[in-house]
Order: structure tokens, then C-alpha cells, then sequence
């Protein structure tokens, strides 16, 4: 057996090869970044090609550094940003058009007709999922209706969909010369077309959006021997891997975690936040405000579910700083920023800039700075973004307690914001819980790597990774009951402000 696994992780700003040894433990990262194409308000593209230039480039610099070759490899996963949609034609693997990106909002008109005509409720039975412009369905019902020739394309199979990670595992497969067109379970159900009980496409969810079924790919187990296909020796690989893993992101990282158990959660710090609860085999449907979603499901085993509160911008609000607002020029400066006041100083700043997402879903909503005075500075805005990271967290923590019914006791937490340690001294004075940070931050990586690895045997079972779970630091509340309350009444307060801008 080869001594790594690798994975790649086809994220929403930039796309990572990373290998990892048998305990778990990052053998080797390298990342490129990727343009984001922002058309019009509300509109966010990505260029699919340059995804899989830079996936090609990123495996090939990562192989290069370390010295390491296919046959290294026991196994590869892939993981990636969920629900962006790419329409490509299959014979020559030249995608229609951009790949709309999971923030994009301009398929918010079909998702309100859906509504309208009265499916709301059929999606929200089936598939775990209510109407919105976040998912793939509309995005793909988008592209059919309005980019030339596509739909007639996929009358005679030219035009195919996929997630991110379908269009890497097609690409890395060989593309127009043979590539496999197969998505996994948790990919799936995100796209509002996949019934949670059959794990199935869903032929009545499929006409609510006029999508023809071929244009589908096959949906597979998240670990599956002995392989959905191997790369190529003219590939980045340079010979044949077995691809062996396939997560959505935030589920990767719930893997990666270790949230094997019933009541065990991660919450995850990206471009967005995003918490998963597993559920066990059980479909818990949410009453507050949170999607069902499928966690995982391994190969011969029943999916596993979770419930899930997501949360579009957290990670993008402190770019949004440094970017467009220019008050820092990192993001990791935002910390030394914020810790120039001792508190808000009454401001809070709610960043809803594709609407609010879980628990309120208002695609009506946009961001606010509420609460100024003469007195507030740089510094002040600075703190109230890495507390509205912490607020919207909250929001969702409340809504999966009384979901559940399960009480956290640590909130687990991984991702790039994890290292702004004023961030996380936050998270847990605004949670009142402890906060944990794991000694591998990576893992959405991580778990699709042990996707993949579980499947050839890499790793015998989950206890063994289990054994690999170490924890970094540990943040205890430091506020006490009233300070918390009294900031929290603050967040609900500005975030009512936010409502009914956008009609
Ligand atoms: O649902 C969107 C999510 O998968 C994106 O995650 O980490 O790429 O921002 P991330």
C-alpha cells in the first residue's frame, strides 16, 4: 500500500492539492486562487476552465515539491464548494458559460415562483431544502432558459451538469477523452433535485425545473471501492490513481472532524459559515430554519444525515474590508485591528450581502452598519464584523438546539477565520460554550481524503481516524450573562434592520 493519500479541495476562492500521511497529518498544501467574476449586483461567476488549469497546476507544484509520484498515492478525494453550477459540453469539455457560483442570486425569481405555484412544499418534503437561489436546480434552469443553444444541446447530449466536483473528476479522468460524469450523495443533495429518501434524481423535482435527466451525472456513495474512475498518465497525476472520495465541502470537514456520532457538530469558518449537526440515520426536518442534508454515506453503509445552517458571508466580510473598503490589507490584520478597542463601541455591522441565508432566509435582505457615532473608528467596524462572524454563528446554534433538542457542550471549529483568535475568543463569549480548534485546521481536505483512504483500506474504519483527532487550543467564555444577552439583543435588533431592501 503507498504511504499518502491525497485530495483535492476545489474551493469557492481557491482550489487546493494537499497530501496527507497516515495520521492524518498535512504531508503537503499548495493553493492557487481563482478570480471571482462579479457581472452584476447579486451575480458571481467563476471561469471553469481556469478551476481546472489551476487544479492541473496545483497537484503538479504539490507533487514537484515534495518529490512524491502517482505511486505514492494510495487513493485520491475530491471535495469542493457546493452547489456552483457548471453546464459543459462533454464532447469538447467547453463549458456553455461561467459557472454560476453558489452566492449567485439571479436565479432568486425562480425560486420565488416555485413558491408561487405552490412546490415549496414538495421540495421542502423531498429534498430536505427550500426554494432558493443558493441551490443548483434554479441555477441550471437559469442556464437552460437563457444562455444559447444550451438546451437543445442537452437534447443531444452536448450538454451536461455538474457540481465542482464533478467537473474536476471528469477533467481529471481524462474529459473529452473518457471522463466520468458521477457526483456523490451529499453533492447531490444540494441541488434540490434529489429525493433524501431514495438518494435518487427525482423525475417530479426534475420538471419543476424543466431539466432534462440525461444532463444529470450518476450519483455515488461519498467513499466508493474500487474507484469512480482513475486519473491519467497525460494528467497532472502523471499515471493512474484511484479516485476513491467525493464531499461536498462542509460535509468533508464534518468528516474531517470526526462528527461520526448522533449529536457530535463542526462548524466550519470559509467565505461563508457553515454548521452541520449529524443526525445520524435519522432525516431530522427542521422546524427553525436550518436544511436537512446528507453528512455522508460510505460505500455498503445507509447515508448518515445532518442538519445544516448556512451561512452565506462571514469569511468574505473581512475581504469585504480589506478589498473594497481598504482598512486592512490582509485579512489576518483585521485581528490586530479589532484589538485596538475593547469593544463595538455600539456598532454592529450585519453583512448580508446575498440576503440573509439560515436561520431567517430573506433573499430581501441587505448589509447594514447600524449603531454609529462620531466616536467610532476603523477599529469598531473591524470588531463588528468578526462579531457578526460569532452572531450568525449563534443564530444557527439556536436554532439547531431547539431542532435537535441536543445542547452543545464545545463547539468544534475549523477553516481559515479559526486562526483570528480574537474571532474565536469571541465565538465562545457570544456562544457562552467552549470553542475547539483541531491541530489539522484543513479539514475539508482532510476528509475527503479519508473518503478516499476508507475505501481502499487505507484506513481500516472511523475509529481509526478518530485516533487522529487532536485538538490545537481551547477558548472559554470570558463575558459574562448579561454582557452576552445584552450583545445579542444588539445583533437581533440591526439585523431587523436589514429587511425588505430588495424586493
Ligand atoms: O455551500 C457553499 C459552500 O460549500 C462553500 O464553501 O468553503 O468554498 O466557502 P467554501
Amino acid at each position: 500500500m503507498p504511504d499518502f493519500v491525497g485530495a483535492v479541495d476545489q474551493g469557492t476562492t481557491s482550489t487546493r492539492f494537499m497530501i496527507f500521511n497516515h495520521n492524518g497529518l498535512e504531508v503537503c498544501k499548495f493553493q492557487l486562487e481563482h478570480e471571482q467574476i462579479l457581472p452584476r449586483a447579486g451575480w458571481v461567476e467563476h471561469n471553469p476552465i481556469e478551476i481546472s488549469t489551476r487544479t492541473s497546476a496545483v497537484i503538479e507544484t504539490a507533487l514537484q515539491r515534495t518529490g512524491l509520484h502517482d505511486t505514492d498515492l494510495a487513493a485520491v478525494g475530491i471535495t469542493n464548494q457546493r452547489e456552483t453550477t457548471v453546464v459543459w459540453n462533454p464532447r469538447t469539455g467547453r463549458p456553455y458559460c461561467n459557472a454560476i457560483v453558489w452566492q449567485d442570486t439571479r436565479s432568486n425569481k425562480i425560486a420565488a415562483q416555485l413558491e408561487r405555484d405552490g412546490r415549496g412544499e414538495v421540495i421542502r418534503r423531498k429534498t430536505g431544502l427550500r426554494p432558493d437561489a443558493y441551490f443548483s436546480g434554479g441555477k441550471i434552469q437559469w442556464i437552460l432558459e437563457n444562455v444559447d443553444g444550451v438546451r437543445q444541446a442537452a437534447g443531444r447530449g452536448e450538454a451536461v451538469f455538474g457540481n465542482t466536483d464533478t467537473w474536476t473528476l471528469w477533467n481529471l479522468t481524462g474529459g473529452a477523452r473518457g471522463g466520468v460524469h458521477i457526483t456523490d450523495v451529499t453533492n447531490a443533495s444540494r441541488t434540490m433535485l434529489m429525493d433524501l429518501e431514495t438518494l435518487e434524481w427525482d423525475d417530479e423535482l426534475l420538471s419543476f425545473f424543466g431539466i432534462p435527466r440525461e444532463m444529470l451525472p450518476e450519483i455515488r456513495p461519498s467513499s466508493e471501492p474500487p474507484s469512480y474512475g482513475s486519473t491519467t498518465a497525460y494528467g497532472p497525476f502523471g499515471g493512474e490513481v484511484p479516485i476513491t472520495g467525493i464531499l461536498g465541502d462542509q460535509q468533508a470537514a464534518t468528516v474531517g472532524q470526526v462528527c461520526f456520532s448522533p449529536g457530535e457538530a463542526k462548524n466550519t469558518y470559509g467565505t461563508g459559515n457553515f454548521m452541520l449537526l449529524n443526525t445520524g440515520t435519522e432525516l431530522v426536518r427542521s422546524e427553525r430554519g436550518l436544511l436537512t442534508t446528507v453528512a455522508y454515506k460510505f460505500a455498503g453503509q445507509p447515508a448518515v444525515f445532518a442538519l445544516e445552517g448556512s451561512i452565506a458571508v462571514t469569511g468574505s466580510a473581512v475581504q469585504w474590508l480589506r478589498d473594497q473598503l481598504h482598512i486592512i490589507r490582509t485579512s489576518a490584520q483585521s485581528e490586530d485591528l479589532a484589538r485596538q478597542v475593547a469593544d463595538n463601541g455600539g456598532v454592529y455591522f450585519v453583512p448580508a450581502f446575498s440576503g440573509l441565508f439560515a436561520p431567517y432566509w430573506r433573499p430581501d435582505a441587505r448589509g447594514a452598519i447600524v449603531g454609529l457615532s462620531r466616536y467610532n473608528r476603523d477599529a469598531h467596524l473591524a470588531r463588528a464584523t468578526l462579531e457578526a462572524i460569532c452572531y450568525q454563528s449563534r443564530d444557527v446554534v439556536e436554532a439547531m438546539q431547539q431542532d435537535s433538542g441536543v445542547v452543545l457542550d464545545v463547539l468544534k471549529v475549523d477553516g481559515g477565520v479559526t486562526s483570528n483568535n480574537l474571532c474565536m475568543q469571541l465565538q465562545s463569549d457570544i456562544l457562552g460554550v467552549p470553542v475547539s480548534r483541531p491541530v489539522v485546521a484543513e479539514t475539508t481536505a482532510l476528509g475527503a481524503a479519508y473518503a478516499a483512504g476508507l475505501a481502499v483500506g487505507y484506513w481500516k474504519d472511523t475509529d481509526a481516524l478518530r485516533a487522529n483527532w487532536a485538538e490545537d487550543r481551547r477558548w472559554e467564555p470570558e463575558w459574562n450573562d448579561e454582557q452576552r444577552e445584552k450583545g445579542y439583543a444588539g445583533w437581533k435588533r440591526a439585523v431587523s434592520r436589514t429587511l425588505d431592501w430588495e424586493t
